[in-house]
């Protein structure tokens, strides 16, 4: 039997309006004001939002630092169950290789990771952690099997490549019209701080983020940029974090190239005297780009509002204080990189971002689903309501409030960095292909989601 969401008001990235929804079996069928119930179950939705499912394309659910063999404190099922629980209908997740691995190996591991685990829809970006004929090779294997987007580091000793090495990637991935992301710092730099401070006996967390300046990283975004230039290739900047990379993205912009900016809830709301807090506390923000000053912070929801800033994903890699962060606990360089974030984007722009005026509901629904889904080739499948698109549908209730708290959190870590913060507004239900799998904002549905084939975009 068919559902009809009835009085809601649907959200888009340009546009409200109140209209009634139909959904059959996985798709929205029919939309419209008034829309009969004959045939339906009705749910009464007067005085909500309708959002598309959000989007998170920036997690790492399941990841290995390599520091140690220590994996993320989540895996993919309880990630994903954190995300839907809060509205977020699909992850597009960091599939990343151990070195001398294939991308095929590592798609097969991913698979077999998220394979019956996931309660949201997923996808992955494809790391390149090496460059050789034979991953060069695989590029065309990805795009063929549906992962049309990839991953380089320009930072962590295990995971970075050379320029000349992004530089080949870039230009075998324009073959395609493929996307990369990378991440921007500079390894060197960051290598040569760390060891000096560690000589000097600065061991503290204290001196995480100064390993890590804004230089570090807008010489990283400036590189890359340039180095895409020459590659001809649109890119993707993850967790762009500082006023000084967002400077280089517009130079780069006035010289025609295409460039996405993706930023982080982190780096919107926290910032970095978090490192300076009692005791080894400093140590549950250690993640790279750091936390930055308010003036950074200011720059960054500024792009936000104007539209310099595409995209807000949450880099989600958790990593639990105990027994994990405290590795780190005698040299700040020892403590694993990452913070949870993946269930608390949602309420948190809606938060800080709509009810303070910053930004429209609009424009957080271009930032956390639609324009996501038009980078990474999910639209119109994802991203949208409307008829014949996968029936994502978040029923959004505006008028709640929360605080937030490690000890009600899903994810699971033993803490959230964003500790008795209070929200507003949050995912009522949530629809996921047709089924509804959060009811008053319990999971009803565990282990729902599947793997999302998606082909080339049209649209960079
Ligand atoms: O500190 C972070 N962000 N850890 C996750 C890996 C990455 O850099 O994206
Ligand atoms: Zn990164
Ligand atoms: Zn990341």
């Amino acid at each position: 039997m068919s559902i009809l969401l009835k009085g809601g008001t649907v959200v888009s990235a340009k546009a409200r309006r109140q209209v009634d929804v139909r959904i059959d079996g996985e798709k929205i069928v029919e939309m419209g004001t008034n829309l009969t119930a004959a045939g339906s179950t009705v749910e009464d939705v007067s005085g909500y939002f309708l959002l598309p499912g959000f989007i998170d394309a920036h997690t790492h659910l399941e990841l290995n630092n390599g520091k140690g063999s220590m994996g993320t404190a989540d895996n993919f099922y309880t990630g994903s169950k954190a995300a839907v629980a809060k509205g977020t209908t699909t992850v597009i997740d960091m599939a990343t290789p151990s070195k001398g691995s294939s991308l095929q190996d590592c798609l097969k591991a991913w698979d077999h990771l998220a394979q019956g685990n996931s309660s949201c829809d997923y996808t992955y970006h494809m790391s390149i952690i090496e460059w050789n004929p034979s991953i060069k090779a695989e590029i065309k294997e990805m795009i063929d099997v549906g992962i049309t987007s990839f991953k380089m580091y320009m930072a962590y000793d295990n995971l970075r490549t050379k320029d000349a090495e992004i530089f080949e990637a870039m230009r075998e991935i324009r073959k395609y019209q493929a996307m990369l992301g990378v991440h921007c710092e500079n390894g060197d730099m960051v290598n040569e701080m760390i060891a000096q401070f560690v000589a000097e006996g600065k061991l503290s967390p204290h001196y995480h983020p100064l390993t890590r300046p804004d230089s570090v990283e807008a010489e990283a975004v400036e590189r890359y940029l340039m180095i895409a230039d020459l590659a001809g290739l649109p890119v993707n900047i993850v967790h762009l974090s500082t006023k000084r990379s967002l400077e280089a993205v517009k130079r780069a912009r006035a010289c025609n190239q295409k460039v996405y900016v993706e930023t982080c809830p982190q780096y919107l709301v926290l910032d970095d005297h978090l490192y300076d807090g009692p005791g080894f506390e400093g140590a549950k923000y250690v993640c790279s780009p750091p936390l930055r000053r308010i003036c950074d912070q200011d720059a960054l929801w500024d792009g936000v509002i104007n539209g310099q800033v595409n995209t807000i994903s949450t880099d989600h890699c958790s990593f639990n204080f105990n027994e994990q962060k405290t590795i780190g606990k005698n040299d700040f360089s020892k403590i694993p990189n990452g913070m949870p974030g993946v269930e608390t984007r949602p309420e948190l722009i809606y938060t800080y971002g709509v009810t303070t005026g910053k930004i429209s509901l609009e424009r957080m629904i271009g930032l956390l689903s639609e324009d996501i889904a038009k980078q990474f080739a999910l639209y119109p499948q994802k991203g949208i309501i409307q008829v014949d698109s996968d029936a994502d549908i978040v029923i959004w209730d505006p008028n709640t409030a929360g605080v937030i708290s490690a000890t009600t959190q899903l994810q699971n870590v033993d803490y959230t960095p964003y500790d008795g913060m209070q929200t507003k507004g949050h995912a009522r239900s949530v629809y996921l292909r047709g089924q509804k799998v959060v009811e008053h904002g319990q999971v009803i549905a565990e282990r729902q989601g599947k793997f999302i084939f998606r082909k080339i975009s049209k649209t960079h």
